[in-house]
């Protein structure tokens, strides 16, 4: 179990202004941000991202939704940080989404759904490389 966990808030998260909301559900849920990134990715740097879903039949669109607009990056720590982040953000398809989290307050679709969390300590420490460099986390 690690303590540190990654997360995006994707591009119709950031358009239509939910960006200062969702990070305060974050810290109120008892995250500390160990790293910050407001940053807009490119079709290729999108790809890389989401490399494992090279092959579903989504990832035309993914890719395409994940560079249409800024993004917002972030480390993140708390005790038993992947499990508990994912329960914060709900289920990946909003309509799934439990009352209260994250995707079912202000995602609209599985595509378009607000924020990314990692699904693993692994993937966690993958993702949060992919960002940030040991200058920008702490
Ligand atoms: P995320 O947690 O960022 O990880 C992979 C993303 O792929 C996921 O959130 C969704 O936004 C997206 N995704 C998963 N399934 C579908 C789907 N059926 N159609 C479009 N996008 C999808």
């Amino acid at each position: 179990m690690s303590n540190r966990t990654f997360t995006m808030i994707k591009p119709d998260a950031t358009s239509k202004g939910y960006t200062g909301a969702i990070l305060d559900q974050i810290i109120k849920a008892g995250f500390s941000i160990k790293a910050l990134k407001w940053t807009k990715l490119t079709t290729v740097q999108a790809g890389l991202f989401y490399d494992v879903h090279r092959e579903r039949g989504f990832f035309g669109e993914l890719v395409e939704f994940m560079s249409s607009g800024p993004i917002v990056a972030a480390i993140l720590e708390k005790e038993n940080a992947v499990e508990d982040f994912r329960t914060l953000i709900g289920a990946t398809n909003p309509a799934n989404a439990a009352e209260g989290t994250i995707r079912k307050k202000f995602a609209a679709s599985i595509g378009e759904n607000a924020v990314h969390g990692s699904d693993s300590d692994e993937n966690a420490t993958i993702e949060g490389d992919f960002f940030f460099s040991k200058l920008e986390r702490f």
